[in-house]
C-alpha cells in the first residue's frame, strides 16, 4: 500500500473558490440540446416547459453556477433572431460545424433563460463574431438586458418575458484562431476592440465580457491579443480571458490500458502549466490582476461510440474521466486567486458529460459525482495544501513522464474544511493523512468516496448505478485524519470542529 500525506496550511489563504469554476457549457452539438436537454413541451417524457424534469433535477443538485450556451463553435455561425418568436415561425437553419444538420431554433434565447431560471444557473451568452455583425451582438444585448422601452425590449416583452434577462457574461467570439474566423491574434484583437466597443451596460447589470484566449497553452496569441489592445489610447474592457484546454483520449472512451491511463491523466495534470504561464503572461500587462482567466471549455475527448455519428461527439465516461475531473477541479481550486471561471465540455450527451440520455432514459456519469462531491468547494476559502507522495505510473514508463500519485485541493467555509482528492494510480491503493497547520483540531471526519479500484468502471443504461459515490471510513491517530483510496478513485473529506 502507497502512503501520502496532504497537509493544508490553514496560514495560507488562496482566494475565495468562485463558484463559477464549477461551471458548465451546452452546444447545439449532437444530442446535448435536441433530444438531450430539450424535449419540447409536448413530450410524453416529463418535462418542464420542454426541458427534461429529470435532467433538471439531476443538473440542481450539483448546483451550475453558469451556464455557456450556444456554442462553441455554433456560436460563431449562431443568429440570435431565428430563436426568437413564436415556435412555429422560426427558420430552420444549417448547424454548420456540427453534421449540416437542421435546426428548428426550437430552442433559443427565451428557452434557454427558462433553463437557466430552472437549473438556478446564471447565462453565459457567446455571441457570433464570426459571421455576424459588431450591430447584432450588441442588439442581442439590448434585447436581453434593456429595461426601458427601446422596440427591442418590447419585442422581448411581446415574447414573454417584460422583465430583462440581466445576462452579465458575454463571450465577445468563440475560438477566433480557428471556428470562429481562423484569425491571427492580431487579426482577433482589432475585432474585439470593434465589438467590445458597442457592448455597454444596458442597465444596473455589469457586463461581465470574455475575449478568445488561446487554443490550449500559447502564448504567442494571448500576447500578441494583450499588445494589440495596449497599442489603443482607450484599452478595451476585458473581464475574462478564456482559453480551451481539452486533454484529448488515450485508447478510446472505455478501452485502454494501463500506459494509455496515465498518457492521458498526465495530459490532464498539464492544465496546470496552461494556467501557470498564461497568468504570467496577462500579469505582465494587467498587474492589478484585474482580468480573470477563464478556461470556458475543456475536458476529454474520445473516439465518438460506435454507431454514434461523428459529429455527435457521444462518449462514455468512466472512472479515468472521473479522474481528469477530479484532477482538474483540484488544479482550478489551486489557482482561485486566478482562475475565475471554467467550463467542462459539455453538460448533456457531448464529450466529458454530466448527464448521457438514451430516449426516456437517463443516467449520472462517473464525472457528474465528482461534481457532485466537489460542491462544498464552491464559495469556500482554498487553502494550500501540500501533498507529499510517491509518484504514479513510473513502472509504466508512461509518456510523457511520471505524475505525482495523490492530486489535492483544500477549501474551509465556517468550520468545515473540504479535502478533495484523487489517486491517480491504475494499480495501486494509498492510505493519504491528513494533516493541518494553524486549524486547530477536527474531531469529525466525513469521508465519500467514488471508485473501488476498477479503472475502467462505467455506468450503462443496463448499469447506471456501477459508480456512485458511498460514504467511507475515515480512522484518527489523535491528530491526523486517514483514509484509504483504492487506485483510480476520488475522495472527499469533511473535516469538523
Ligand atoms: O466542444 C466542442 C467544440 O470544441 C466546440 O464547439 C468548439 O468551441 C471546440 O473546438
Amino acid at each position: 500500500m502507497a502512503q501520502a500525506t496532504v497537509t493544508v496550511l490553514g496560514n495560507e489563504p488562496i482566494a475565495t473558490i468562485r463558484p463559477e469554476i464549477y461551471s458548465h457549457f451546452a452546444e447545439h452539438l449532437g444530442r446535448c440540446i435536441y433530444d438531450g436537454m430539450w424535449v419540447g413541451p409536448e413530450s410524453p417524457i416529463p418535462n418542464i416547459d420542454g426541458w427534461r424534469t429529470d435532467i433538471v433535477e439531476a443538473l440542481r443538485k450539483i448546483k451550475p453556477p453558469v451556464l455557456r450556451w450556444p456554442g462553441g463553435c455554433y456560436a460563431d455561425d449562431y443568429h440570435w433572431r431565428n430563436g426568437i418568436g413564436p415556435a412555429e415561425d422560426r427558420p430552420k437553419t444549417i448547424n454548420l460545424w456540427w453534421g449540416k444538420v437542421i435546426d428548428d431554433n426550437a430552442v433559443g434565447t427565451h428557452e434557454f433563460i427558462r433553463l437557466c431560471e430552472l437549473i438556478g444557473a446564471k447565462p453565459y451568452l457567446c455571441g457570433n463574431m464570426g459571421s455576424a455583425t459588431p450591430q447584432e451582438m450588441r442588439e442581442w444585448l439590448e434585447y436581453c438586458n434593456y429595461p426601458g422601452d427601446s422596440t427591442l425590449a418590447e419585442t422581448r416583452a411581446e415574447n414573454g418575458s417584460s422583465e430583462p434577462f440581466d445576462v452579465e457574461y458575454w463571450g465577445v467570439g468563440n475560438e477566433n484562431w480557428g471556428c470562429g474566423g481562423n484569425m491571427t491574434p492580431d487579426e482577433y484583437a482589432a475585432k474585439y476592440r470593434q465589438y467590445s466597443t458597442f457592448m455597454h451596460d444596458m442597465s444596473d447589470t455589469k457586463l461581465f465580457l470574455i475575449a478568445c484566449g488561446p487554443n490550449g497553452n500559447n502564448p504567442d496569441w494571448t500576447r500578441r491579443f494583450m499588445d494589440n489592445l495596449s497599442s489603443v489610447w482607450h484599452h478595451p474592457r476585458v473581464n475574462g480571458f478564456a482559453a480551451h484546454y481539452y486533454c484529448g483520449t488515450a485508447g478510446t472512451a472505455t478501452e485502454y490500458d494501463e500506459a494509455q491511463w496515465y498518457q492521458l491523466v498526465k495530459r490532464a495534470t498539464v492544465i496546470e502549466d496552461l494556467i501557470i504561464q498564461q497568468r504570467a503572461v496577462l500579469d505582465g500587462y494587467d498587474p492589478k490582476r484585474e482580468i480573470g482567466l477563464i478556461i470556458d471549455e475543456w475536458g476529454t475527448w474520445h473516439p465518438v461510440e460506435e454507431g454514434a455519428p461523428d459529429y455527435g461527439l457521444y462518449q462514455q465516461n468512466t472512472m479515468r474521466d472521473a479522474i481528469v475531473a477530479a484532477l482538474s477541479l483540484n488544479t482550478f481550486n489551486r489557482h482561485a486567486d486566478k482562475v475565475v471561471m471554467t467550463n467542462i465540455a459539455q453538460i448533456v450527451n457531448v464529450l466529458q458529460a454530466m448527464i448521457l440520455t438514451q430516449g426516456a432514459k437517463m443516467l449520472l456519469t462517473p464525472t457528474y459525482h465528482v461534481y457532485a462531491m466537489y460542491t462544498g468547494h464552491q464559495g469556500a476559502k482554498s487553502l494550500r495544501a501540500l501533498v507529499d507522495s510517491p509518484m504514479a505510473g513510473c513502472a509504466t514508463k508512461a509518456e510523457p513522464g511520471d505524475i505525482e500519485l495523490v492530486s489535492a485541493s483544500a477549501s474551509i467555509k465556517g468550520e468545515r474544511l473540504l479535502v478533495t482528492l484523487a489517486n491517480l494510480s491504475a494499480t495501486e491503493a494509498v492510505d493519504v493523512k491528513l494533516s493541518s497547520v494553524s486549524l486547530g483540531e477536527f474531531n469529525k471526519a466525513t469521508a465519500t468516496m467514488l471508485g473501488t479500484g476498477d479503472i475502467h468502471a462505467y455506468n450503462s443504461f443496463e448499469n447506471p448505478e456501477s459508480v456512485k459515490p458511498a460514504c467511507t471510513k475515515a480512522t484518527t491517530d489523535g491528530d491526523n485524519w486517514v483514509v484509504t483510496m483504492p487506485a483510480g478513485s476520488v475522495c472527499s473529506v469533511i473535516l469538523e470542529r
